[in-house]
């Protein structure tokens, strides 16, 4: 598959790795953060999102059963770091990021530094959610992307956000408006398969910061406090005045916590 990434400054490699239904420019504020600070940053879309969208898929085959399962975005990532002779990285994900974020880490251990976990969740989809994913699969195959346009003001985004970040709900409403409703599609079916990454959490062995948005709508406190009991000596970051995208939403407070972080980490070695 091929993939569209950002790969910018040199010094230890990070990969972010966007949310649903997001892009890799989702990570703007990171990336020109980052790189000036010493780091190498590299962004790509995942599979089917973004710009990294396949031509050859027909409609025909998305409707039957195509999946982007989280362990094939894992795999592209790997591909990624091989082609870019990345031997190791820290990870940094968004809610679906996070959870391509345990695969990688479940697959190559050894490729992975540290993890920075933004919105995350470890549990699987119950029965409830996989039906909820399908239905939304098939309605944005039928519909397209507008009606998920909705949850920017419901769910995604902090009530500051929507009162006085007019460029970022603008730029969240774009990347959304933008994703391929196929790729939409597959990520949703992808997510629903996804593994019940609570007994992962015991066999991270890197160092981990969790970050969550105080106003987020999409995940709990209880989602963000399972995961820094799972992953021993993890940090846990909670952002005010944001919601599920704190990156973008209070990129200052994030970038601050999230080099914070990583000097303490660099220091430590
Ligand atoms: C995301 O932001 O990536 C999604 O909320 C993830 C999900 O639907 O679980």
């Amino acid at each position: 598959m091929a993939s569209t990434y950002d790969d910018i400054g040199k010094g230890p490699a990070i990969f972010l790795l966007h949310g649903f239904p997001f892009n890799r420019t989702m990570w703007r504020a990171q990336a020109d953060f980052l790189s000036s600070r010493g780091f190498r940053v590299i962004a790509p879309d995942l599979r089917g999102l973004g710009a990294n969208v396949t031509e050859t898929a027909s409609d025909h085959e998305l409707k039957s059963e195509s999946p982007a399962t989280m362990d094939d975005m894992a795999r592209d990532v790997a591909t990624l770091m091989d082609e870019l002779k990345v031997e190791k990285a820290i990870i940094c994900g968004l809610s679906m990021g996070c959870y391509v974020a345990f695969e990688l880490i479940h697959l190559f251990p050894s490729r992975v530094i540290a993890l920075v976990l933004c919105g995350p969740r470890a549990q699987g989809p119950d029965e409830a959610e996989k039906k909820s994913r399908e239905a939304q699969a098939q309605r944005l195959m039928a519909e397209g992307m507008d009606f998920a346009v909705q949850s920017i003001y419901t769910t995604l985004l902090a009530k500051r956000t929507i009162d006085e970040e007019p460029d970022v709900v603008g730029h969240v409403r774009q990347m959304v408006l933008q994703t391929e409703p196929r790729g939409a599609a597959a990520a949703q079916r992808g997510m629903g398969m996804r593994r019940d990454y609570s007994g992962d959490l015991a066999n991270i062995a890197v160092p981990a910061l969790i970050v969550a948005g105080s106003e987020d709508g999409v995940r709990t406190p209880e989602d963000a406090e399972f995961i820094k009991r799972g992953i021993e000596g993890s940090e846990l970051v909670v952002i005010d005045d944001a919601g599920h995208l704190m990156n973008m939403e209070q990129a200052d407070v994030f970038n601050d916590a999230m080099l914070d972080f990583l000097r303490s980490q660099y220091r430590e070695r």
